[in-house]
C-alpha cells in the first residue's frame, strides 16, 4: 500500500516538466506515472493547478550561531517551522569554529544542537587555522559526511579570518580527501582601513557598512582565491556572491575551464544597498558583504540564467531589532547613537526565497520554473553531495517536495512570515506563487499555511563529494 499519490501536478522531474502522478512510499518516492497504474494509496493528494517542485535545500544558513554574543530568535525546531512554510526540507548550517578549537568536536557539537530539527541538516565545517592538528582533522570531516569548508577572508577581529598561506594549506588538504573549499571572500584590508578612517572623520551611520566593505573588497578577495584555486588544483565554492566584479572573476575562471562554482543570496537579487540609508531602519539590513546596487541585481539574475551562478541560499542570519541594535550607545535623549560596527551582521530569506524566487525570478521570465528548481534544490543536491537522494523527484529519492500554488497570493510582512520577530527586510512586499503543502521524506510537515512537524523529526545528511 502507497502513502500518498500527489495527483494531476506539473511536476518538476529532472526530464523537465510534465504532468505526472506521483507515488510516495515508507519516505520514498515510489513511482511516477498514472494514478490508475500506481495502485492504491492511503491518501489521494490533489495537486491539480500547482506546481510540484523537488523540496527546496537551503545550503548556506545560521541558525543560533553566534555573531558578536548574538544568536538570534530561532532554535532548529522553530526554524524548521520557517522553513517548511517556505517550502524547504533540507538546510546546511555550520561548525561555530574559533582558534584553537577541534572542528571534528564542532561538528559533533552542531549536530547534537540540530537535533531538535524537523527538517533535514548537514553541518559545514568553517575552518579558521591550519594547524597541523586541524588539517590533520580533514580526512575525518569527510569521513563525518561534512566535506565542504568555508574559510573568511574577513572578519580579522572576530579571529575566523584565515591567514593566506593557511587556505592554501587548506585547499591541498582538502584536495586529497575529497573535500571542497568555500570562501566569504572579501578583503579585509581595505574593510579595516575604511573602518579607521570613518572611524577618525565620525562616519558611524549605517551606509558606512556598505562603505566599508565595498565591490572591489568582493572583487580583489573574490578573484585572489580563485587564483589560489588554480594554484592548488581545487574546486572552490564562493558563498555569497554580491557584485559585477566577483561576479566576472567567476565568470572568467569559469570559461577558462577551472571549476569555481557561485552561489548568490536571496537580498543580493532583490535589494539594494539605498534601504541602508534609512535613519531609523536601516540597521535591518546590515548583512556582509552588503547590499549592492541595481546593476548588480541585474548582473547577479544573468549570472543565474546563464548558470554561472548555480545556488541560490539565503544566508539566513536573524536578529530582532533588540538584538541587532543590543550594543549601541544612547545619546541624553534616550536615542540610539548610530555605528553600524556594532550591528550583528545577517537578515533573513529561509522562508522567503520560494515565494520571492516565483515572483521575481519566475513571475519576470527572468528565470524558468526548472531554472528555480534548479538553483533551490538540484544544484546545491549536487554541489554538495546529496543527489539523487535530494534535489530531484524521480523513482528511490526521498520524497521531499513541495506544492506550490502560481497563483496564490500573499503579502510578506513580521505578521505573515514565522521568525517571531516584530520586523522584516521584505515587509509589504507582494509574492505571488506560494508554497502551499511541503513534504518531508513522506511526511507532510506543512499544509495550508500551517507546520505539523514533530522536533527532532529531521535527520542528518551525511553527504559525500566522490
Ligand atoms: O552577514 C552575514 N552574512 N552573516 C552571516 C555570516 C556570513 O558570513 O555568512
Ligand atoms: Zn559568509
Ligand atoms: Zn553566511
Amino acid at each position: 500500500m502507497l502513502d500518498y499519490i500527489i495527483k494531476g501536478g506539473m511536476v518538476v522531474t529532472a526530464g523537465g516538466v510534465c504532468q505526472t502522478d506521483i507515488a510516495v512510499a515508507k519516505e520514498k518516492i515510489a513511482a511516477l506515472g498514472e494514478a490508475s497504474v500506481l495502485g492504491e494509496a492511503v491518501e489521494i493528494i490533489d495537486a491539480s493547478g500547482k506546481y510540484v517542485l523537488p523540496g527546496l535545500i537551503d545550503p548556506h544558513v545560521h541558525i543560533a550561531a553566534p555573531f558578536m554574543g548574538c544568536t538570534g530568535p530561532l532554535d532548529f525546531y522553530s526554524a524548521s517551522k520557517a522553513a517548511a512554510l517556505g517550502g524547504v526540507t533540507s538546510i546546511i548550517d555550520f561548525t561555530n569554529t574559533q582558534p584553537g578549537d577541534s572542528v571534528l568536536q564542532k561538528i559533533e557539537e552542531r549536530k547534537s544542537e540540530m537535533r531538535n530539527a524537523a527538517i533535514d541538516y548537514g553541518v559545514h565545517a568553517k575552518i579558521v587555522e591550519a594547524t597541523e592538528e586541524i588539517l590533520g582533522e580533514i580526512k575525518g570531516m569527510v569521513k563525518a559526511g561534512c566535506p565542504t569548508l568555508k574559510m573568511f577572508t574577513t572578519y580579522r577581529k572576530a579571529g575566523v579570518m584565515i591567514p593566506d598561506e593557511d587556505i592554501l594549506r587548506v585547499m591541498l588538504e582538502a584536495k586529497k580527501w575529497g573535500a571542497r573549499p568555500g570562501v566569504h571572500a572579501e578583503d579585509n584590508a581595505i574593510s579595516e582601513y575604511n573602518d579607521e578612517q570613518f572611524e577618525k572623520q565620525g562616519k558611524t551611520d549605517w551606509k558606512y557598512h556598505y562603505l566599508s566593505k565595498p565591490p572591489v573588497a568582493e572583487g580583489l578577495a573574490t578573484a585572489k582565491m580563485i587564483y589560489y584555486a588554480k594554484f592548488t588544483g581545487t574546486e572552490l565554492y564562493i558563498f555569497h556572491v554580491t557584485c559585477r566584479e566577483a561576479l566576472k572573476s567567476i565568470i572568467d575562471a569559469q570559461e577558462e575551464g577551472y571549476p569555481i562554482i557561485g552561489e548568490t543570496c536571496l537580498h543580493y537579487l532583490n535589494l539594494t544597498k539605498e534601504v541602508m540609508d534609512d535613519y531609523n531602519t536601516g540597521f535591518r539590513y546590515i548583512c556582509s558583504p552588503p547590499l549592492r546596487d541595481k546593476e548588480d541585481n541585474k548582473a547577479l539574475w544573468e549570472g543565474l540564467k546563464k548558470g554561472n551562478l548555480r545556488v541560490v541560499s539565503s544566508d539566513n542570519c536573524l536578529y530582532d531589532d533588540k538584538e541587532k541594535t543590543g550594543f549601541l550607545k544612547k545619546d541624553t535623549s534616550g536615542n540610539y547613537i548610530h555605528d553600524y560596527k556594532k550591528i550583528a551582521n545577517g537578515v533573513s530569506g529561509l522562508e522567503e526565497r520560494l515565494s520571492v524566487l516565483m515572483t521575481e525570478g519566475v513571475g519576470t521570465g527572468r528565470i524558468s520554473l526548472e531554472q528555480l528548481s534548479e538553483i533551490t534544490s538540484t544544484n546545491p543536491a549536487k554541489i554538495f553531495g546529496m543527489y539523487p537522494k535530494k534535489g530531484v523527484i524521480q523513482p528511490g529519492s526521498d520524497a521531499d517536495l513541495v506544492l506550490v500554488d502560481p497563483e496564490a497570493a500573499g503579502i510578506l510582512s513580521a505578521e505573515t512570515l514565522h521568525y517571531g520577530i516584530d520586523s522584516s527586510i521584505y515587509e509589504g512586499k507582494k509574492v505571488k506563487g506560494l508554497p502551499v503543502l511541503t513534504m518531508r521524506r513522506g511526511e507532510i510537515i506543512a499544509k495550508d499555511g500551517k507546520f505539523l512537524a514533530k522536533p527532532g523529526t529531521g535527520e542528518f545528511l551525511h553527504r559525500s563529494l566522490r
